[in-house]
């Protein structure tokens, strides 16, 4: 039986980064609302999880945390100014103009946008034959999505993963000095020419292409408010990184899934409509985002039982929440068909994944559409795992696809 009783998560090593599921599931045995070391808690359980998100009093902004991990630079300007890490009215603002970006009709636009995109993906994927999974085909599908939405150049497209990564890696427990210094830097160069995106569009209203957020997040207003540039900037990065890296984890970690449990591949090829169950599972056991943050802005009581005095900093395992036997049977099976699936990959409550119907659009034509084109999917070579604790999928899957 491992032992928990030391456990920090802002001291976690390469072992738990590699394969959290065995510590988190004793974590949810015997210490499911575990402190560490600084006084902050770690939830482990799918209902203190849910209750946590559900609650109006639970508080995302994180000036104070971010200030204390940052200090002044870029990265705390950036992490303090996107949507996610606000509370409302600042959220409501940014939230409403950025939904109007997936209303049912932008949502068919980026559906046929998705079709093409991919069935050109996968011609190059069979001319490859032999390639890495991440780089020729899981990264590029978010690249072009949110390159459309955000009006970002062609020239600019190749960069973009790499300030994604340095942006999100920043956000780990622990961050080493040398992580830091690329987290700023992507935010200065990626900030830079999204301000020169902004200006060009506010000059040119009429320039935006069907379906680009870009031109609502200028233009539009929520409580005769606009955003300011530095907020749109901020707010823009924070969408490339909320769309970009997640998407690109859900089909490398979906298609590790697949290559990992051949009877389950072989049962979507025999039943593809099995996709969106698929899907689902594969954001259940391998969540893209495995961590979430919050203060209690009241004294809480979980559903454990445990009351959380008010300004306890919480960390929510959304991993450790989607393997719960309490509410998923077998939790370490992976089933393509599991129903129900109550997974919280895009977590609940005010701040709810406002891409997730599009994050299921993109898995289910991507990965349908690969699976059913290479039945003959193999892997070709050691993965390389991101590395992070909050995030989770592959550097590199190398495969081969005849
Ligand atoms: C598999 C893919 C994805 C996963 C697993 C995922 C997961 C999440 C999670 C867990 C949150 C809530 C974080 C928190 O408040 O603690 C979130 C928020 C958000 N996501 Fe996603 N996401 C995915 C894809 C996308 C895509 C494709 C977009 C848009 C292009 C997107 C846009 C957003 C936005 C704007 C928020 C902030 C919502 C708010 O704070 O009100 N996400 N996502």
């Amino acid at each position: 039986m491992l032992d928990i009783t030391g456990f920090d998560l802002n001291a976690i090593d390469a072992a738990f980064i590699e394969d959290p599921y065995d510590t988190l599931a004793e974590l949810r045995r015997n210490s499911p609302v575990h402190r560490n070391a600084d006084g902050s808690v770690f939830l482990t359980r799918h209902d203190d999880c849910l209750a946590t998100y559900r609650s109006r009093d639970m508080l995302s902004d994180k000036t104070e945390a971010f200030g204390k991990k940052f200090g002044e630079c870029p990265l705390k300007v950036h992490h303090t100014t996107s949507l996610i890490f606000n509370d409302p009215p600042y959220h409501t603002v940014v939230r409403k103009l950025i939904a109007g970006a997936f209303t049912p009709r932008k949502l068919a636009v980026m559906e046929r946008l998705i079709e093409g995109i991919v069935d050109r993906l996968l011609d190059h994927v069979e001319d490859l034959g032999e390639l890495d999974l991440i780089a020729d085909f899981g990264m590029m599908l978010p690249t072009e999505i949110i390159s459309f939405m955000l009006g970002v150049p062609e020239e600019y497209r190749a960069k973009l993963r790499g300030y994604s990564v340095a942006i999100l890696g920043a956000l780990d427990p622990v961050v080493p000095p040398e992580r830091m210094a690329a987290g700023n830097a992507a935010v200065e160069e990626f900030g830079a020419i999204l301000s020169d995106l902004i200006d060009h569009r506010r000059a040119n209203p009429d320039g935006a292409g069907e379906g680009e957020v870009l031109e609502s997040l200028i233009f539009g207003e929520h409580d005769g408010r606009r955003l300011t540039q530095e907020e749109l900037v901020q707010n823009c990065i924070f969408l490339l990184n909320a769309g970009h890296e997640t998407t690109t984890s859900l089909v490398g970690n979906s298609i590790g899934l697949l290559l990992d449990h051949p009877d389950q591949h072989r049962r979507l090829l025999d039943k593809p409509e099995l996709i969106k169950g698929m899907v689902e599972e594969s954001l259940r056991m391998e969540s893209p985002l495995q961590i979430g943050n919050r203060t209690a802005g009241e004294d809480i009581a979980l559903p454990s039982g445990t009351v959380l005095p008010k300004g306890t900093y919480i960390h929510t395992s959304i991993a450790g929440a989607n393997r719960d036997p309490e509410v998923f049977d077998q939790p370490d099976r992976f089933d393509i068909a599991r129903s129900p699936n109550p997974q919280i990959a895009f977590i609940t409550g005010i701040h709810v994944c406002l891409g997730a119907t599009l994050a299921r659009m993109e898995g289910r034509i991507a990965l349908g559409r690969f699976v059913q084109r290479f039945p003959k999917l193999s892997q070709n070579g050691p993965r390389e795992r991101l590395g992070l604790a909050r995030f989770r999928g592959y550097t590199s899957l190398p495969i081969r696809v005849q």
